[in-house]
């Protein structure tokens, strides 16, 4: 299929895990592909493993100068900017009365001001282009419930939901689509790092969690990040069009509304 030919999407945090697999898939679809990320050796190792469509791009989400000049990149590369996946997010957990203040800044500068103001320059392009365009917000199911420790994490992706609300009402009178999509626990290095968390805070062993939650899936096991590419293509084509502000759970049934 060719649903995303001739354009150009930025995915942030794409050097590895969902991102990267969202940069495939894209690629597939006849899209050039730049894939933003802090690790830059690790974008480029992916980009060349992807293709010639596919070109890293370093990129800090939390800086402002480093968004711009991500963007300013792909104009460089392939003249336009058609779809952005703000997708570069850090998990963290505590439990309330030991939550440092550092690590809550940390966190929400990169998963909700990163996500707002690199949506912002996208959105300033697409707007400046004339063309519309596409913008998916990488949300969670952390973001339609809290978690005894995840009070942080969860907080930020509540914030990505409610952003993608306001973001795609403000932003569709100039033909940007904003949505968002909210997995349940996709398995990859991510969640390596969660497994680690809860092993040092509910004493388990380590593994002992990823296998526990994959067991509670109504599914019965983990996401796999290709598990989310079909809906991540759908709503960057013109398939898409008509759908304005929403989150879509792709958790196999975790969650339902
Ligand atoms: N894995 C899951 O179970 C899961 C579940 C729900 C939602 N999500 C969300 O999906 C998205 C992708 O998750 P993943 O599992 O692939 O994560 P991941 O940790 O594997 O990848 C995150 C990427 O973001 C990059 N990054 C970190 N800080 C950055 C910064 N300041 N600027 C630019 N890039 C930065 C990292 O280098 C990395 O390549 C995230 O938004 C995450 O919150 C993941």
């Amino acid at each position: 299929m060719n649903r995303l030919g001739g354009k150009t999407a930025l995915i942030t945090g794409a050097a590895r895990g969902i991102g990267a697999a969202f940069a495939e898939a894209y690629v597939r679809e006849g899209a050039s592909v730049a894939i933003g990320d802090i690790d830059i050796a690790r974008a480029r190792e992916t980009a060349e493993r992807i293709g010639d469509a596919a070109f890293a791009v370093e990129m800090d989400v939390t800086r402002q100068d480093s968004i711009d000049a991500a963007v300013a990149a792909v104009i460089a590369r392939t003249g336009a900017l058609d779809i952005l996946i703000n997708n570069a997010a850090l998990f963290t957990a505590a439990p309330i009365v030991e939550i440092a203040r550092e690590d809550y800044e940390r966190v929400f500068n990169i998963n909700v001001a990163g996500t707002l103001f690199t949506m912002q320059a996208a959105a300033k392009q697409m707007i400046a282009q004339g063309k519309g365009g596409k913008i998916i917000n990488m949300a969670s199911q952390a973001g339609r419930r809290g978690e005894p420790l995840v009070a942080v994490y969860c907080a930020t992706k509540a914030a990505v939901i409610s952003l993608t609300q306001s973001a795609g009402l403000n932003l569709i009178p100039h033909g940007i689509n904003v949505n968002a999509i909210s997995p349940g626990v996709v398995d990859g290095e991510h969640w390596d790092g969660v497994d680690a968390f809860f092993a040092k805070y509910e004493g388990k062993a380590p593994g002992q969690k990823k296998k526990e939650v994959g067991e509670s899936v109504p599914y019965g096991r983990m996401g796999t990040a290709e598990d989310l590419t079909g809906m991540a293509v759908f709503l960057a084509s013109a398939e898409a069009d008509y759908i304005v502000a929403q989150t879509y759970n792709v958790d196999g049934g975790q969650w339902m509304s």
